[in-house]
């Protein structure tokens, strides 16, 4: 039976820490749904589509036209929407301990909303722990170089976006 996981956030934008998570996840699952949550606490920079846009480039030129990644952008709770997927994994990476109280929390609240539902957490790497989404677009407003962090790719659409805001 193919175990399918899916791995949500708002990748606002996707950086090489979310890369190093979806190439760990699949040492644990055969099939992984990348999913851009449009529901989330945070006002993100860069639309769902620019959001999927990015992540679909990057999975093909990271991990080659793999088939056992998709990226898809979902509406509402969570768990309905990993049960629409026939799953029943939640990914999530870990960077710090920090990272560990909320993490837990939201399991917590997504095994009780679904009780069939589990979460994965996988720990990030040395080289990619202390990056998120947020510091990495702080430093691209303020012109520092944010290329170990990200890729050209993105690092051109971050820039264009800023630029046009
Ligand atoms: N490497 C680098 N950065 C990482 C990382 C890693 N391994 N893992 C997480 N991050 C960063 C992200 O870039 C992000 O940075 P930012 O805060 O600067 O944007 C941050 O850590 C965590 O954000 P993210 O992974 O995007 O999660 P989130 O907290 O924004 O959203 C959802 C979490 C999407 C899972 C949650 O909002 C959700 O489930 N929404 C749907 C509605 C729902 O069901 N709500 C109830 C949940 S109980």
């Amino acid at each position: 039976m193919t175990k399918i996981g899916v791995y949500p956030g708002s990748f606002d934008p996707v950086t090489k820490g979310h890369l190093d998570i979806i190439n760990k996840a699949l040492l644990v699952v055969d099939h992984l749904i990348v999913a851009i949550a449009c529901d989330t606490t945070k006002t993100p920079l860069f639309t769902a589509e620019e959001r999927k846009e990015m992540i679909e480039f990057e999975i093909n030129h990271t991990l080659g036209r793999n088939k056992a990644v998709e990226v898809k952008v979902f509406e509402g709770l969570l768990v309905n929407f990993v049960n629409s997927c026939g799953s029943s994994v939640i990914i999530r990476g870990l960077r710090a301990v920090s990272d560990f109280e909320y993490e837990f929390q939201m399991s917590c609240m997504n095994t009780k909303l679904q009780p069939n539902i589990q979460t994965i957490f996988l720990p990030a790497s040395e080289k990619t722990h202390f990056i998120s989404s947020k510091l990495i677009k702080q430093v691209a407003r303020l012109n520092g170089d944010i290329k170990d962090f990200t890729s050209e790719f993105v690092l051109d659409k971050l820039k264009s976006k800023l630029k046009n805001q």
